[in-house]
Protein backbone atom coordinates (compact mmCIF):
# COMPACT_ATOMS: atom_id res chain seq x y z
CA UNK A 1 0.00 0.00 0.00
CA UNK A 2 1.39 3.60 -0.56
CA UNK A 3 2.79 5.76 2.22
CA UNK A 4 2.97 9.13 1.55
CA UNK A 5 2.87 8.29 -2.24
CA UNK A 6 5.33 5.19 -1.82
CA UNK A 7 4.40 1.55 -2.27
CA UNK A 8 5.36 -0.49 1.35
CA UNK A 9 4.51 -3.71 2.62
CA UNK A 10 4.98 -4.33 6.44
CA UNK A 11 7.76 -6.67 5.91
CA UNK A 12 11.00 -7.37 3.01
CA UNK A 13 14.17 -9.41 3.08
CA UNK A 14 16.98 -7.48 2.33
CA UNK A 15 19.77 -10.31 0.77
CA UNK A 16 22.65 -7.42 1.32
CA UNK A 17 22.38 -7.30 4.80
CA UNK A 18 20.77 -10.58 5.25
CA UNK A 19 17.93 -9.18 7.70
CA UNK A 20 14.48 -8.77 7.40
CA UNK A 21 12.64 -5.14 7.67
CA UNK A 22 9.81 -4.69 9.29
CA UNK A 23 7.70 -1.48 10.01
CA UNK A 24 7.78 -0.45 13.72
CA UNK A 25 3.67 -0.09 14.19
CA UNK A 26 4.55 0.64 17.91
CA UNK A 27 5.61 3.77 16.79
CA UNK A 28 2.49 4.52 14.55
CA UNK A 29 0.43 6.45 13.35
CA UNK A 30 3.45 9.20 14.74
CA UNK A 31 6.40 7.93 13.16
CA UNK A 32 6.59 5.90 10.12
CA UNK A 33 9.69 3.66 10.61
CA UNK A 34 11.74 0.86 9.53
CA UNK A 35 13.41 -1.12 11.20
CA UNK A 36 15.75 -4.33 10.87
CA UNK A 37 15.45 -7.94 12.40
CA UNK A 38 18.42 -10.22 12.37
CA UNK A 39 18.93 -12.17 15.24
CA UNK A 40 16.34 -14.69 16.99
CA UNK A 41 16.32 -12.58 19.79
CA UNK A 42 14.68 -9.54 17.35
CA UNK A 43 12.42 -11.96 15.86
CA UNK A 44 10.54 -12.71 19.31
CA UNK A 45 10.94 -9.54 20.82
CA UNK A 46 9.51 -7.93 17.85
CA UNK A 47 6.41 -10.19 17.99
CA UNK A 48 6.09 -10.37 21.71
CA UNK A 49 6.08 -6.38 21.57
CA UNK A 50 3.55 -5.79 18.73
CA UNK A 51 6.52 -4.07 16.88
CA UNK A 52 4.50 -6.51 14.29
CA UNK A 53 1.06 -8.13 15.08
CA UNK A 54 -2.20 -8.92 13.70
CA UNK A 55 -1.94 -12.54 12.76
CA UNK A 56 -0.79 -13.26 9.19
CA UNK A 57 2.31 -10.81 9.49
CA UNK A 58 2.97 -12.80 13.12
CA UNK A 59 3.13 -16.23 10.94
CA UNK A 60 5.28 -14.65 8.29
CA UNK A 61 7.33 -12.73 10.73
CA UNK A 62 8.47 -16.27 12.48
CA UNK A 63 8.51 -18.17 9.20
CA UNK A 64 11.62 -15.57 8.55
CA UNK A 65 12.99 -15.23 12.32
CA UNK A 66 13.43 -19.20 12.00
CA UNK A 67 15.24 -18.87 8.73
CA UNK A 68 17.37 -16.44 9.21
CA UNK A 69 18.28 -18.47 12.87
CA UNK A 70 19.47 -21.40 10.50
CA UNK A 71 21.57 -19.18 8.94
CA UNK A 72 23.77 -19.04 11.88
CA UNK A 73 23.32 -22.75 12.53
CA UNK A 74 21.43 -25.28 10.51
CA UNK A 75 21.36 -28.10 13.26
CA UNK A 76 18.24 -29.36 14.06
CA UNK A 77 18.83 -28.91 17.63
CA UNK A 78 18.77 -24.99 17.10
CA UNK A 79 15.97 -25.64 14.83
CA UNK A 80 13.95 -27.09 17.78
CA UNK A 81 14.90 -24.15 19.80
CA UNK A 82 14.39 -21.59 17.56
CA UNK A 83 10.78 -22.95 17.06
CA UNK A 84 10.11 -22.82 20.57
CA UNK A 85 11.10 -19.53 21.35
CA UNK A 86 8.94 -18.36 18.41
CA UNK A 87 6.00 -20.38 19.49
CA UNK A 88 6.06 -19.11 22.83
CA UNK A 89 5.71 -15.30 21.66
CA UNK A 90 2.24 -14.99 21.09
CA UNK A 91 -0.26 -17.73 21.90
CA UNK A 92 -3.36 -17.26 19.90
CA UNK A 93 -2.69 -16.32 16.38
CA UNK A 94 -2.66 -19.82 14.80
CA UNK A 95 -0.77 -18.24 11.43
CA UNK A 96 2.42 -18.84 14.03
CA UNK A 97 2.44 -22.46 14.44
CA UNK A 98 0.93 -23.02 10.52
CA UNK A 99 3.62 -20.40 9.38
CA UNK A 100 6.77 -22.48 11.30
CA UNK A 101 4.95 -25.91 10.07
CA UNK A 102 5.39 -24.73 6.82
CA UNK A 103 8.88 -24.49 7.26
CA UNK A 104 9.65 -27.16 9.20
CA UNK A 105 8.17 -29.34 5.92
CA UNK A 106 10.04 -27.43 3.51
CA UNK A 107 13.39 -28.37 5.27
CA UNK A 108 12.59 -31.62 6.09
CA UNK A 109 15.44 -34.10 5.08
CA UNK A 110 17.73 -31.83 3.70
CA UNK A 111 21.05 -32.00 4.06
CA UNK A 112 22.04 -29.29 6.65
CA UNK A 113 24.27 -26.75 4.39
CA UNK A 114 21.00 -26.66 2.27
CA UNK A 115 18.53 -25.57 5.23
CA UNK A 116 18.80 -21.70 5.77
CA UNK A 117 18.46 -21.12 2.30
CA UNK A 118 15.63 -23.56 1.75
CA UNK A 119 14.06 -21.76 4.74
CA UNK A 120 14.40 -18.39 3.56
CA UNK A 121 12.69 -19.46 0.10
CA UNK A 122 9.52 -20.82 2.20
CA UNK A 123 9.71 -17.94 3.98
CA UNK A 124 9.81 -15.21 0.75
CA UNK A 125 7.21 -17.76 -1.10
CA UNK A 126 4.44 -17.13 1.76
CA UNK A 127 5.28 -13.49 2.04
CA UNK A 128 4.29 -13.58 -1.90
CA UNK A 129 1.09 -15.67 -1.02
CA UNK A 130 0.02 -13.69 2.03
CA UNK A 131 -0.52 -10.50 -0.46
CA UNK A 132 -2.06 -12.83 -3.06
CA UNK A 133 -4.17 -14.55 -0.81
CA UNK A 134 -5.51 -10.97 0.66
CA UNK A 135 -5.77 -9.47 -2.52
CA UNK A 136 -8.25 -11.93 -3.16
CA UNK A 137 -10.42 -11.97 0.41
CA UNK A 138 -10.66 -8.12 -0.92
CA UNK A 139 -12.37 -9.25 -4.17
CA UNK A 140 -14.62 -12.04 -2.44
CA UNK A 141 -15.66 -9.25 0.03
CA UNK A 142 -16.23 -6.63 -2.48
CA UNK A 143 -18.70 -8.66 -4.73
CA UNK A 144 -20.53 -9.22 -0.88
CA UNK A 145 -20.70 -5.37 -0.69
CA UNK A 146 -22.12 -4.99 -4.08
CA UNK A 147 -25.10 -6.99 -2.98
CA UNK A 148 -26.02 -4.04 -0.10
CA UNK A 149 -27.75 -1.39 -0.97
CA UNK A 150 -25.53 1.51 -2.14
CA UNK A 151 -27.68 4.24 -3.75
CA UNK A 152 -26.28 5.79 -0.24
CA UNK A 153 -23.03 5.51 1.65
CA UNK A 154 -22.07 1.78 2.94
CA UNK A 155 -21.22 2.07 6.41
CA UNK A 156 -19.02 -0.25 7.71
CA UNK A 157 -18.06 -0.89 11.34
CA UNK A 158 -14.51 -2.66 11.98
CA UNK A 159 -12.82 -3.80 14.84
CA UNK A 160 -8.84 -3.47 15.95
CA UNK A 161 -6.96 -3.70 12.84
CA UNK A 162 -7.08 -6.65 10.31
CA UNK A 163 -5.75 -3.60 7.95
CA UNK A 164 -2.29 -4.14 5.30
CA UNK A 165 -0.31 -3.68 8.60
CA UNK A 166 -1.51 -6.69 9.84
CA UNK A 167 -0.69 -8.68 7.12
CA UNK A 168 2.27 -8.19 3.70
CA UNK A 169 -0.60 -6.24 1.92
CA UNK A 170 -3.97 -5.60 1.63
CA UNK A 171 -5.22 -6.71 5.36
CA UNK A 172 -8.24 -9.13 5.82
CA UNK A 173 -10.79 -6.94 6.78
CA UNK A 174 -9.64 -4.10 4.98
CA UNK A 175 -8.97 -5.37 1.62
CA UNK A 176 -12.82 -5.56 0.80
CA UNK A 177 -12.62 -1.92 2.01
CA UNK A 178 -9.98 -0.65 -0.46
CA UNK A 179 -11.28 -2.52 -3.35
CA UNK A 180 -14.52 -0.99 -2.59
CA UNK A 181 -12.68 2.52 -2.62
CA UNK A 182 -10.70 1.16 -5.71
CA UNK A 183 -14.07 0.05 -7.37
CA UNK A 184 -16.37 3.75 -6.43
CA UNK A 185 -18.38 2.42 -3.63
CA UNK A 186 -19.23 5.25 -1.31
CA UNK A 187 -18.77 3.97 2.19
CA UNK A 188 -17.83 5.44 5.60
CA UNK A 189 -15.87 2.89 8.19
CA UNK A 190 -16.67 3.05 11.76
CA UNK A 191 -13.48 1.98 13.70
CA UNK A 192 -13.50 1.05 16.96
CA UNK A 193 -10.09 2.75 18.68
CA UNK A 194 -9.79 -1.22 20.09
CA UNK A 195 -8.44 -0.51 24.05
CA UNK A 196 -6.01 -1.17 25.17
CA UNK A 197 -3.69 -1.14 22.42
CA UNK A 198 -5.42 1.23 20.73
CA UNK A 199 -5.09 -0.95 17.05
CA UNK A 200 -7.70 0.48 15.65
CA UNK A 201 -7.38 4.36 16.72
CA UNK A 202 -3.44 3.86 15.83
CA UNK A 203 -3.34 1.95 12.84
CA UNK A 204 -6.43 1.46 11.08
CA UNK A 205 -7.48 5.18 10.94
CA UNK A 206 -3.53 5.75 9.68
CA UNK A 207 -4.27 3.13 6.95
CA UNK A 208 -7.95 4.69 6.23
CA UNK A 209 -6.56 7.97 6.25
CA UNK A 210 -3.41 7.38 3.97
CA UNK A 211 -5.36 6.09 1.78
CA UNK A 212 -8.55 8.77 2.00
CA UNK A 213 -11.28 6.36 3.16
CA UNK A 214 -13.78 8.19 5.10
CA UNK A 215 -13.42 6.97 8.43
CA UNK A 216 -14.35 7.83 11.57
CA UNK A 217 -12.97 6.88 15.12
CA UNK A 218 -15.62 6.05 18.01
CA UNK A 219 -15.17 5.01 22.03
CA UNK A 220 -15.19 1.05 21.72
CA UNK A 221 -18.27 1.57 23.56
CA UNK A 222 -20.00 3.38 20.52
CA UNK A 223 -20.52 0.34 18.28
CA UNK A 224 -24.17 -0.49 19.98
CA UNK A 225 -25.29 2.76 19.73
CA UNK A 226 -24.91 3.52 16.32
CA UNK A 227 -26.42 0.08 15.32
CA UNK A 228 -29.74 0.80 17.48
CA UNK A 229 -30.16 4.33 15.66
CA UNK A 230 -29.15 2.13 11.72
CA UNK A 231 -26.01 3.77 11.66
CA UNK A 232 -24.31 0.61 10.97
CA UNK A 233 -24.80 -1.42 7.53
CA UNK A 234 -22.39 -4.23 8.32
CA UNK A 235 -19.68 -5.11 10.89
CA UNK A 236 -16.09 -6.76 9.12
CA UNK A 237 -13.31 -7.80 11.06
CA UNK A 238 -10.49 -10.31 11.17
CA UNK A 239 -9.54 -13.12 13.42
CA UNK A 240 -6.50 -14.63 14.97
CA UNK A 241 -8.03 -18.21 15.21
CA UNK A 242 -10.71 -19.69 13.42
CA UNK A 243 -12.26 -23.90 14.86
CA UNK A 244 -13.26 -25.78 12.13
CA UNK A 245 -17.09 -25.22 13.21
CA UNK A 246 -16.32 -21.84 12.72
CA UNK A 247 -16.22 -19.75 16.08
CA UNK A 248 -14.10 -16.90 15.96
CA UNK A 249 -11.35 -15.98 17.69
CA UNK A 250 -10.26 -12.08 17.48
CA UNK A 251 -9.31 -8.63 19.49
CA UNK A 252 -11.10 -8.25 22.56
CA UNK A 253 -14.29 -7.21 22.25
CA UNK A 254 -15.29 -8.09 19.01
CA UNK A 255 -17.67 -10.77 20.53
CA UNK A 256 -20.05 -7.75 22.43
CA UNK A 257 -19.74 -5.98 18.85
CA UNK A 258 -20.57 -9.36 17.39
CA UNK A 259 -23.75 -9.68 20.07
CA UNK A 260 -25.00 -5.92 19.50
CA UNK A 261 -24.91 -6.61 15.42
CA UNK A 262 -27.32 -10.01 16.44
CA UNK A 263 -29.38 -7.53 18.28
CA UNK A 264 -29.84 -5.33 15.65
CA UNK A 265 -30.38 -7.83 12.74
CA UNK A 266 -27.00 -6.49 11.15
CA UNK A 267 -24.59 -9.09 8.74
CA UNK A 268 -21.31 -9.62 11.00
CA UNK A 269 -18.63 -11.08 8.64
CA UNK A 270 -15.27 -12.27 9.58
CA UNK A 271 -12.70 -12.43 6.64
CA UNK A 272 -10.13 -14.29 6.97
CA UNK A 273 -6.89 -16.62 5.04
CA UNK A 274 -7.57 -20.25 5.26
CA UNK A 275 -3.99 -19.97 7.35
CA UNK A 276 -6.48 -18.82 10.23
CA UNK A 277 -8.31 -21.72 10.40
CA UNK A 278 -7.23 -24.06 13.51
CA UNK A 279 -8.65 -27.56 11.65
CA UNK A 280 -7.63 -29.66 14.73
CA UNK A 281 -9.93 -27.80 17.54
CA UNK A 282 -14.21 -27.23 17.30
CA UNK A 283 -14.87 -25.73 20.13
CA UNK A 284 -13.04 -22.06 20.56
CA UNK A 285 -14.14 -21.33 24.00
CA UNK A 286 -12.61 -24.45 25.33
CA UNK A 287 -9.63 -24.96 23.15
CA UNK A 288 -8.40 -21.47 22.32
CA UNK A 289 -5.62 -20.09 24.06
CA UNK A 290 -6.44 -16.39 24.74
CA UNK A 291 -3.49 -14.44 25.88
CA UNK A 292 -2.80 -12.40 28.52
CA UNK A 293 -0.50 -9.77 28.38
CA UNK A 294 0.70 -6.81 31.41
CA UNK A 295 -1.67 -4.92 33.19
CA UNK A 296 0.52 -2.02 32.08
CA UNK A 297 -1.08 -2.20 28.83
CA UNK A 298 -4.56 -1.32 30.55
CA UNK A 299 -3.31 0.83 33.26
CA UNK A 300 -1.24 3.52 31.08
CA UNK A 301 -1.38 4.61 27.79
CA UNK A 302 1.25 6.01 25.13
CA UNK A 303 0.94 8.95 23.10
CA UNK A 304 2.35 12.36 22.10
CA UNK A 305 3.61 15.09 23.75
CA UNK A 306 3.53 18.68 21.99
CA UNK A 307 6.94 18.55 21.51
CA UNK A 308 6.19 15.08 19.45
CA UNK A 309 7.67 12.99 21.17
CA UNK A 310 6.53 9.39 22.27
CA UNK A 311 4.76 9.78 26.16
CA UNK A 312 3.74 7.57 28.64
CA UNK A 313 0.50 8.88 30.81
CA UNK A 314 -0.52 6.26 33.74
CA UNK A 315 -5.10 6.29 33.88
CA UNK A 316 -5.12 4.09 36.74
CA UNK A 317 -3.27 5.27 40.18
CA UNK A 318 -3.36 1.85 42.32
CA UNK A 319 -6.02 -0.89 41.02
CA UNK A 320 -4.72 -3.89 39.73
CA UNK A 321 -5.74 -4.80 35.95
CA UNK A 322 -5.99 -7.47 33.69
CA UNK A 323 -5.51 -7.55 30.31
CA UNK A 324 -7.12 -10.71 28.14
CA UNK A 325 -6.09 -9.60 24.41
CA UNK A 326 -8.84 -11.98 22.48
CA UNK A 327 -12.46 -13.20 22.84
CA UNK A 328 -14.47 -15.55 21.34
CA UNK A 329 -17.56 -15.27 18.88
CA UNK A 330 -19.57 -18.03 18.45
CA UNK A 331 -19.96 -19.42 15.27
CA UNK A 332 -24.10 -18.52 15.46
CA UNK A 333 -23.13 -15.13 15.80
CA UNK A 334 -21.31 -15.07 12.39
CA UNK A 335 -22.94 -14.21 9.50
CA UNK A 336 -19.84 -15.27 6.94
CA UNK A 337 -16.77 -15.97 7.03
CA UNK A 338 -14.75 -14.48 3.94
CA UNK A 339 -11.92 -16.34 2.53
CA UNK A 340 -9.38 -16.04 -0.48
CA UNK A 341 -11.45 -19.50 -1.58
CA UNK A 342 -14.99 -17.51 -1.90
CA UNK A 343 -17.85 -16.92 1.00
CA UNK A 344 -18.27 -19.81 3.68
CA UNK A 345 -20.56 -20.04 6.50
CA UNK A 346 -19.50 -20.47 9.81
CA UNK A 347 -20.50 -23.96 10.27
CA UNK A 348 -18.67 -27.54 9.91
CA UNK A 349 -19.76 -28.86 6.98
CA UNK A 350 -19.49 -25.33 4.62
CA UNK A 351 -16.02 -25.16 6.35
CA UNK A 352 -15.37 -29.00 4.81
CA UNK A 353 -15.85 -27.56 1.67
CA UNK A 354 -12.89 -25.28 2.19
CA UNK A 355 -10.30 -27.55 3.38
CA UNK A 356 -11.24 -29.83 0.49
CA UNK A 357 -10.55 -26.22 -2.04
CA UNK A 358 -7.07 -25.70 -0.41
O1 LIG B 1 -3.09 -8.10 19.11
P1 LIG B 1 -3.06 -7.90 17.63
O2 LIG B 1 -2.92 -6.48 17.22
O3 LIG B 1 -2.04 -8.79 16.96
O4 LIG B 1 -4.49 -8.39 17.16
C1 LIG B 1 -4.84 -8.31 15.82
C2 LIG B 1 -6.22 -8.75 15.56
O5 LIG B 1 -6.96 -9.08 16.45
C3 LIG B 1 -6.64 -8.84 14.13
O6 LIG B 1 -8.01 -8.59 14.01
C4 LIG B 1 -6.35 -10.25 13.61
O7 LIG B 1 -5.02 -10.60 13.86
C5 LIG B 1 -6.62 -10.37 12.18
S1 LIG B 1 -5.41 -9.49 11.26
C6 LIG B 1 -5.59 -9.70 9.63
Amino acid sequence: MQVNGTAHTTIAYDPQQQCVRIIDQTLLPHRFEIIPLQSLHEFCAAISDMQVRGAPLIGITAAYGLALSLHHDASAANEQAATEQLLATRPTAVNLRWAITRVQNAIKGLAEPERAAAALQEAEAMRLEDSATCEAIGEHGLSMLQTLDHSRPINILTHCNAGWLATVDWGTALAPIYKAHQAGLDIHIWVDETRPRNQGASLTAWELQQQGIPHTVIADNTGGHLMQQGMVDLCLVGSDRTTASGDVCNKIGTYLKALAASDNHIPFYVALPASTIDWEIDDGLRDIPIEQRSAKEVTHITGINQHGELHEVQLVANSPACNYAFDVTPARLVSGLITEHGIYQADKISLQGLKRQR
